[in-house]
């Protein structure tokens, strides 16, 4: 419990700079405050919230938290507000609803404006959070240069048609705006570390030397408990809490992602981020309990059905391929109600996996493939394997306006795989709706 919230203020510049990801490597990059990631954002469950975010792109751009709960005019899409012009100025201004992972990022011509850095880390404490040694914030990104350390688009039909269907994918591996990081612990210490995929489609299986570490929190905060492993599969969106540690001095590891094989035309790699570097001993503080909290379920597996979300694609004669809902692209979904819990029921008919996102509310995987899951989880983001089947359940609580889903490989949103849809209050009459909304594609 926050008992004396506040007001957190933080300015956002949106600019072109150049950045050092490593030593005489510079990018053109683009982003927020002149660093990649832009400046972490932190504050407590129950503060307010207000970020001045002032465009000085050639460009609009518009700002989204990923996954909080907030009004939909906040959600910083084209769906809710006008994008920001260049050399205007925006205030966004939000309760913060829950402790977790998230994060923000833009959300107008997302496969540039991302590609290029406009993003950033939004930490919200507990002051219930269990008691580590230490915390990192790792953000991990790919991103696609030429031999100048250019960014440039695919020019010919073949390597255009790559990227659609594959998303970009690239070379340079970066945690947290660098190359070949070290990450250092103290042995004997145990550290919280907050993993955020924000690259526009690399699916990441985090793996570190084979050390065992344990979950312990997932898009919407802690789980209930912690869970022992060797990898964590971390797709584009979603975030990933582990308790790192304790190690033994002077051990040195890679922190690598191992190949996942998401039926993609360039093969999947077993790649290397960082290198993780064990320190002197330090006494430990640390306590992991074995319940974090209790996840209410929303409902079981056998709920009915209240909506049907079909995610495949199709041909296309100028594209070579449409990414579709439905089967259709850039889809206006129907309406939802206020306090009408929602059962739906998303597929994947493709032959290749797309990270699921949902917008402003939390979900809960209720059924994979026929079964149900073997943990409780808050969830924004879900990766749908192909040939797959899901059902989630998410309550639609007092926070009417337009929200959307789509695909979190920004090439797959930006190629139609996407929905908005009304949540509304069915109390009010229908124009008291929201008047901005007509088409939009982002
Ligand atoms: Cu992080 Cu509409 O996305
Ligand atoms: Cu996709």
């Amino acid at each position: 419990m926050n008992s004396q919230p506040k007001e957190v203020v933080y300015n956002l510049e949106a600019s072109a700079f150049n950045w050092d990801i490593s030593p005489g490597k510079t990018i053109e990059a683009w982003g927020f405050n002149k660093q990649i990631p832009g400046p972490e954002l932190r504050a407590i469950v129950g503060d307010t919230l207000v970020v001045r975010l002032t465009n000085n792109l050639q460009e609009p751009t518009m700002i989204h938290w990923h996954g909080l709960r907030i009004p939909a005019a906040m959600d910083g899409t084209g769906a809710v507000q006008k994008p920001v012009a260049p050399g205007e100025v925006f205030e966004y201004r939000f309760v913060l609803p829950d402790a977790g992972t998230f994060w923000y990022h833009s959300h107008a011509n997302e496969t540039e404006q991302l590609e290029k850095g406009m993003y950033g880390a939004l930490i919200v404490e507990d002051t219930t959070d269990p008691v580590f040694d230490a915390e990192k914030v790792l953000m991990i990104d790919d991103m696609k240069l030429n031999s100048d350390n250019k960014f440039t688009k695919p020019g010919w039909f073949v390597p255009r048609i790559v990227e659609r269907h594959d998303g970009r994918e690239g070379d340079t591996l970066l945690i947290s705006g660098k190359e070949d990081s070290v990450i250092g612990i103290a042995a004997g210490q145990t550290e919280r570390w907050r993993l955020i995929n924000a690259s526009s489609a690399r699916y990441i299986t985090l793996y570190l030397g084979g050390k065992e570490f344990k979950i312990i929190g997932t898009d919407g905060g802690l789980l209930e408990h912690p869970r022992t492993v060797t990898s964590v599969l971390i797709t584009p969106g979603e975030r990933i809490d582990i308790a790192a540690g304790p190690f033994e001095e002077g051990e040195t590891f890679a922190m690598e992602s191992l190949p996942y094989n998401r039926s993609t035309f360039l093969k999947a790699k077993r790649q290397q981020f960082a290198t993780v570097k064990v320190g002197k001993q330090k006494t430990s503080v640390a306590f992991i309990p074995e319940t974090f909290r209790t996840i209410e379920s929303l409902a079981n597996k056998d709920a009915i059905i209240t909506r049907k979300v079909r995610l495949s694609v199709g041909p296309s004669l100028k594209d070579g391929m449409d990414f579709l809902v439905n089967g259709d692209v850039h889809v206006n979904d129907k309406l939802v109600k206020v306090g009408e819990l929602q059962i739906w029921e998303v597929s994947n008919t493709s032959l290749m996996d797309h990270p699921f996102h949902l917008h402003g509310f939390f979900f809960q995987v209720i059924e994979e493939n026929g079964k149900a899951p073997e943990y409780r989880a808050w969830k924004d983001t879900v990766n749908l394997t192909p040939r797959s089947t899901m059902k989630i359940a998410w309550m639609p609580d007092n926070r009417p306006g337009t929200w959307m889903y789509h695909c979190h490989i920004l090439e797959h949103h930006a190629a139609g795989m996407m929905a908005e849809f009304e949540v509304i209050d069915g109390n009010k009459p229908q124009e008291e709706l929201n008047p901005v909304r007509k088409h939009h594609h982002n």
